[in-house]
């Protein structure tokens, strides 16, 4: 006896008219038409299922704070880290966990089961390091949080930094983080990157580092980041963050960066949102809009994860944590409207960042997880577009949230119209 079973979904890949048999929490057989008793069965209306998406890229810390101490009235990045400067004395674990848990929910609601979250580790108390360990055990049914140890006021420019960060991997932390353009000088930033990559495989841990989260075309750590990942045998274990000094660089410079890139196997996390909000703030016209070079990447088969970075807090006000908006941004800004590229960026913010987390368990097969969500869309261009309802979210092959579908209900001249906003490509 199966404990549940979903019917008529369509499937990322363009599959249709499958079911999908769930047992014990984990995904027992995908095909068309399947027999078989189970407890419960979902309709999933040929709906698009997909695996839960996941963000590769979040400051867990800071969000909902939007308005402590006070707001950011310019916008701006600077503006943002003199914010949250104000705010950290004023960090109580308890309202860091309650306002945590509030993101959660939402993220929960929204079908987004994993978040890689950096955690500020320049305070030398670690309270947020504290504060989010305990909210990553508490979550851990329904999220798996993974947290990155972010040195937000540099590794080698705060003092005890270095230290820090040190604690806090040994409190639990899981990934080595790094912000090499804001170190003192390029120097530093290079030392500061192969430092933190030596620690990282001193200890077998991943990288992610916000790196060159910044205009000027001259940043270049991610060209040492690259080489230090495959010196140090640190191949698909590493991350780099931003990279939008990329979107400046030159052309033929980039030319040899992005095979050192592929080489070394890592990831790149554009934070599409963000990017495009806090970039090119000193420009006049013609405006830089900070994306990074998405399409040139996957081309070269970097594997590209989006990240959705803030939600409400001292660098952007807005947000739900919902990562299709994140995707819909990214084929916007990075000009991926193909029919293939969007479908790319559907994967950005599903496959391609369980690949960054390195879950092993994800996915729409057999023997993985019954992690799966059910939207109100037949494809995922359409997904995007909508940014569609998540009618269900199954967590380990149980409902754990449920939305209803999106309709307005039209009255034209006492006839009435159902209206959903769905409707397939003609394909006469
Ligand atoms: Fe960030």
């Amino acid at each position: 006896m199966l404990d549940l079973l979903v019917i008529n979904c369509t499937l990322p890949d363009g599959r249709k008219n499958q079911d999908i048999a769930i047992k014990n929490g984990v995904i027992a057989e995908i095909a068309p038409s399947l027999a078989g008793e189970a407890v419960e069965t979902i309709d999933a209306g040929g709906n698009l299922v997909t695996p839960p998406f996941i963000d590769p890229h979040f400051h867990m810390d800071a969000t909902l704070s939007l308005g402590l101490p006070r707001l950011n009235e310019s916008g701006t990045l600077l503006e943002g880290i003199q914010l949250w400067g104000e705010l950290k004395p004023h960090l109580t674990k308890e309202a860091l966990k309650e306002r945590a848990h509030a993101l959660c929910k939402w993220s929960i609601a929204r079908g987004t089961l994993a978040i890689r979250s950096h955690v500020d580790t320049s305070d030398p108390s670690l309270l947020a390091v504290e504060a989010l360990l305990e909210v990553k055990s508490e979550i851990a049914p329904w999220i798996d949080l993974q947290l990155v140890a972010f040195p937000q006021d540099g590794y080698l420019r705060s003092p005890g930094a270095i230290e820090n960060l040190k604690r806090a991997l040994d409190m639990g932390v899981d990934v080595v983080g790094g912000i090499p353009h804001f170190e003192r000088t390029m120097e530093d930033g290079r030392l500061s990157v192969i430092a933190l990559c030596e620690l990282a495989a001193e200890r077998g841990l991943m990288v992610d580092m916000h790196c060159d989260e910044t205009d000027d075309p001259m940043s270049r750590h991610i060209e040492t980041l690259s080489a230090e990942t495959t010196r140090l045998g640190l191949q698909g274990r590493v991350a780099g963050s931003h990279l939008t000094s990329m979107h400046s660089m030159d052309n033929y410079y980039v030319s040899k960066l992005l095979p050192l890139v592929a080489e070394a196997e890592i990831t790149a996390i554009p934070n599409p949102l963000i990017n495009i909000t806090i970039q090119g703030r000193h420009d006049t016209y013609p405006k830089r809009r900070g994306m990074t070079r998405v399409k040139e990447m996957n081309a070269m088969g970097i594997n590209v994860a989006l990240g959705h970075d803030c939600v409400m807090d001292p660098w952007y006000s807005l947000g739900s944590h919902d990562m299709l908006e994140v995707a819909h941004m990214a084929v916007h800004v990075g000009q991926m409207t193909g029919v293939s590229q969007m479908q790319e960026m559907f994967d950005a913010v599903t496959i391609n960042s369980a690949k960054a987390l390195g879950l092993e368990t994800y996915g729409l097969e057999p023997g993985k997880n019954a992690d799966m969500v059910i939207l109100q869309a037949s494809d995922p261009v359409e997904a995007i577009r909508l940014r569609a309802q998540r009618l269900y979210v199954l967590r380990r092959g149980k409902v754990i949230s449920k939305m209803a579908p999106q309709q307005a209900e039209l009255s034209l001249d006492g006839e009435h119209y159902a209206v959903d906003f769905r409707h397939s490509p003609s394909s006469e």
